[in-house]
């Protein structure tokens, strides 16, 4: 991680932090611009390992201390990334620890600019920008929002949480689902009742989300079409929102086309008002009753409407139980033509809904059974992602 001279580094401190607490064995090295700021003890603190500066690149410590840490790193991060430091990187400039590590690297290298507003629209930022991107740099931000000078516009450093997303995803570019499309729905469909009433569902989106951010961390270009839900999606996903049951259908029909995988992690309605009234039902009208119809069954509609060659060619379901969990998992995947069905004990205090754990059991169509234990939804979704690969693997052989 480099950390250059920008009052943002206030948040690098918090960012080396949470790197750390995520498993990442986390070398700072900062500019002497950066050290005026904030003391490489900071870092050194934070990480558990040393913090390096300008006095190690002329100390006899280590024999070529850029090139080793440049070739050991699995990613170079660098933020806050000040103006002049983008200007060195544009450049090839080799002046200093950061700036030779950066041309010696020869891992991706990520940046999270930092400068104030008229500094980073200035048309040579602007070129440099250009030009790194050009040569295959990352960005990462920079947002809008105030700046300490007081003045509104681009250049705010990104939030610590979402600089780690845009690493999670340079970090997964090589994965094993590179090059592959998945669409994935999450949360629980709304149907209207009224302009302010609806029907819905225990679902949180969890699961759908957590299978989101595990496909970028194999590289994979996802589609994440979501319900309203409190989540944030995770960076890199392409988010689209779709309410009811009908919109779910069409956002997947027209998203499935083409891809190589779909996981409805959705809970999406059976049954749905068969009218929506216009207008706000009043009380003095008295309790309503409220017909319901069958809701559009997305699966189903994809496996009977999409051409075999445009379906996706791995298809996974849920099945959310709360009795005869196998046996009506393995009806459903045999009805709605799966690939791979996720059956879900509803029934379960510790897991399913709106909860972070899990317990699944994963069926497949000749039979193949695999029972997991209680873990985090993230690890479900790896575990689900990585059967996926394989099946697209099997296909391509
Ligand atoms: N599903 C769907 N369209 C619906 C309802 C469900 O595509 N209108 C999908 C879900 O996303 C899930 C799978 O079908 O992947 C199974 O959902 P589940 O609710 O368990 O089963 P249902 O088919 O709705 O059957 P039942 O409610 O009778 O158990």
């Amino acid at each position: 991680m480099g950390v250059t001279g920008s009052i943002a580094v206030y948040k690098a401190a918090d960012l080396a932090s949470k790197l750390t607490q995520a498993g990442a064995h986390v070398d700072v090295i900062l500019t002497a611009a950066a050290e005026r700021f904030i003391s490489p003890l900071t870092f050194q603190s934070l990480t558990g390992r040393k913090a390096y500066t300008d006095k190690e690149l002329w100390g006899g410590e280590s024999h070529v201390l850029h090139v080793g840490l440049g070739h050991a790193a699995d990613l170079l991060l660098v933020a806050p990334c000040t103006a002049n430091t983008l200007t060195k990187f544009a450049q090839g400039q080799a002046n200093d620890l950061l700036s030779i590590t950066a041309l010696a690297a020869q891992c991706p290298i990520l940046v999270a600019p930092a400068m104030d507003v008229g500094m980073y629209e200035h048309p040579a930022t602007q070129e440099n920008v250009r030009v790194l991107k050009e040569r295959g740099l990352h960005f990462a931000g920079p947002a809008e929002g105030r700046m300490a000078s007081g003045l509104l516009g681009f250049g705010r450093m990104i939030e610590p949480a979402e600089i780690i997303g845009h690493a999670r995803r340079v970090l997964g570019m090589r994965g094993k689902l590179a090059g592959k499309k998945i669409v994935i729905t999450a949360g629980g469909s709304r149907e209207a009742i009224d302009p302010v009433r609806f029907i819905t569902n225990r679902s949180s989106g969890k699961q759908g989300y957590a299978l989101a951010e595990a496909a970028i961390d194999m590289g994979a270009d996802v589609r994440l079409i979501s319900a309203p839900t409190a989540l944030t999606p995770p960076i890199g996903a392409n988010l689209l929102l779709a309410e009811s049951a009908e919109e779910m259908c069409e956002a997947v029909l027209a998203e499935s086309a083409g891809a190589d995988a779909l996981i409805m992690a959705a809970a999406i309605a059976d049954f749905r008002p068969e009218k929506v009234a216009e207008k706000k039902i009043k009380k003095r009208d008295g309790v309503p009753q409220i017909r319901l119809e069958a809701a559009p069954d997305v699966l189903l509609t994809v496996a009977s409407q999409m051409a075999r060659a445009s379906r996706p060619r791995v298809v996974v379901g849920f099945a959310a139980e709360s009795r005869d969990l196998v046996a009506n998992a393995a009806e459903k995947l045999k009805s709605k033509n799966l690939d791979l069905i996720v059956a879900n004990d509803i029934s379960a205090k510790d897991a399913g809904f709106d909860v972070e754990n899990n317990r699944v059991t994963l069926l497949m169509p000749e039979g193949e059974q695999e029972k997991l234990s209680l873990r985090s939804k993230f690890e479900v979704a790896e575990i689900i992602l990585s059967r996926i690969s394989s099946l697209l693997k099997k296909m391509e052989k």
